[in-house]
């Protein structure tokens, strides 16, 4: 591995649930620790450009979505910025009272929805993963989908699906979490309304780094998202009563950033530099596509691959489903191979395209092989799970 600061030995696979910590940021977390912090104190706001830091970190993943530097803005949560889109967009369409999510997604998307419902009196409407657009008749403000599904991998057609539900007069969001970094990505091209992603997973920024939202340009003097922090107000430091909206993109602000974790992000994502989104997809199918190939060789009939095998079908992990599971995932960490389970049965394997390679593919198939032939995973050790699995 180059570029990345992996253990020795050790098969990283959870790339698609924390990606590793990539070279440099741990020396520019000091810089801004003890000299940025330490030294400027308050004066590093101005000095540091401490103000500026969500718009150049925006500027760097907006070429990996397809989007204007300008629509992106950085600072909460994937839940929070869900939750300031998903009340945005329904205030953007009054006269409909239908908000649309997929059962299957990540929980925090159905439970921002929900509550999105409940606060502004909407319906909450559960659509049929294989069939997202059925649910979508002239009721319907937002139609908010996962691109890659977290549990199976398994991708939506993002340009069909958005130019469907738009000619039924809905507004489209992407969660693009498990997208961003291995997957290309063109909101403008497909024309999307607005989207969320966060950037621990495949953009490297670290535990808990803060995530993106977006919002289409022709959207953004009408939108108005919930909450009006001194942030997003267009004058913060004019200490006004009344709260006035910043302009364009700026208004999804609400609190003071988050610096350290911003000027990780930063520095993560320098490790893009130069790379073409079509090569990396590329790399990603041929991992994706070796380890699909050397499970079916040589544990034939063992796993349910519960990824679809079509390559404009799914992401960058592979999803193997099998009773036992847990232990599996368990046995495979205690041979240094680092997958993580989801429940019901599913042991994920992310493969991460910017420092994940072949080797690493077989060597974790040689010891998926050694786990299920001497039935490591059985090991009553692993009948109870870890807070997270
Ligand atoms: C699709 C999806 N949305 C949201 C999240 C998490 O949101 P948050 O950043 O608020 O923890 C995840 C985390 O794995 C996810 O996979």
């Amino acid at each position: 591995v180059t570029g990345f600061d992996v253990p020795d030995g050790l098969v990283y696979l959870d790339g698609n649930s924390l990606g590793a910590l990539p070279e440099g940021v741990a020396e520019r977390l000091q810089d801004v620790v003890r000299r940025e912090w330490g030294q400027g104190l308050i004066r590093s706001w101005n000095d540091a450009r401490w103000m500026e830091l969500s718009r150049r970190v925006a500027g760097r993943i907006a070429p990996l979505i397809g989007v204007q530097p300008g629509d992106v803005h950085l600072g909460d949560s994937t839940s929070v910025s869900l939750f300031k889109t998903t009340v945005a967009a329904a205030r953007l369409r009054p006269d409909r009272r239908v908000l649309v999510v997929e059962p299957s997604t990540f929980p925090t998307d159905g439970y921002i929805t929900a509550g999105v419902a409940e606060l502004m009196g909407l319906e909450l409407r559960w659509c049929d993963p294989a069939d997202p657009l059925a649910a979508v008749d002239d009721d319907v403000a937002l139609l908010s989908l996962t691109h890659v599904d977290f549990r199976t991998g398994a991708m939506f057609d993002m340009a069909v699906i958005t130019a469907e539900a738009q000619a039924r007069g809905a507004l489209m969001q992407w969660d693009l979490c498990h997208s961003t970094g291995a997957v290309p990505v063109d909101l403008t091209g497909v024309g999307a309304d607005l989207a969320v992603g966060c950037t621990y997973k495949y953009l490297n920024g670290g535990p808990g780094a803060p995530a993106f939202l977006w919002v289409a340009p022709e959207h953004q003097a009408a939108a108005r998202q919930p909450i009006t922090g001194w942030m997003g107000h267009a004058t913060p430091f004019a200490m006004t009563r009344d709260y006035h909206p910043a302009g364009g993109i700026g208004a999804f602000a609400s609190g003071t950033p988050p610096v350290l974790a911003l000027s990780a992000l930063e520095a993560a994502l320098e490790a893009f530099d130069g790379v073409s989104l079509t090569e990396l997809r590329k790399r990603s199918l041929e991992l994706t596509d070796l380890f699909i190939s050397l499970v079916d060789e040589r544990l034939p009939g063992v796993f349910e691959i519960a990824t679809p095998r079509q390559h404009d079908r799914r992401g960058s992990q592979i999803s193997l489903g099998h009773p036992a599971a847990y232990g599996v995932v368990q046995a495979l960490i205690a041979r240094d191979v680092i997958g993580d389970f989801r429940e019901p049965d599913i042991a994920r394997f992310g493969f991460a395209p910017l420092y994940n390679t072949l080797d690493d593919v077989r060597t974790a198939v040689e010891r998926l092989e050694l786990v299920m032939a001497n039935e490591e995973y059985a090991d009553p050790a692993y009948s109870s799970r870890n807070a997270v699995t």
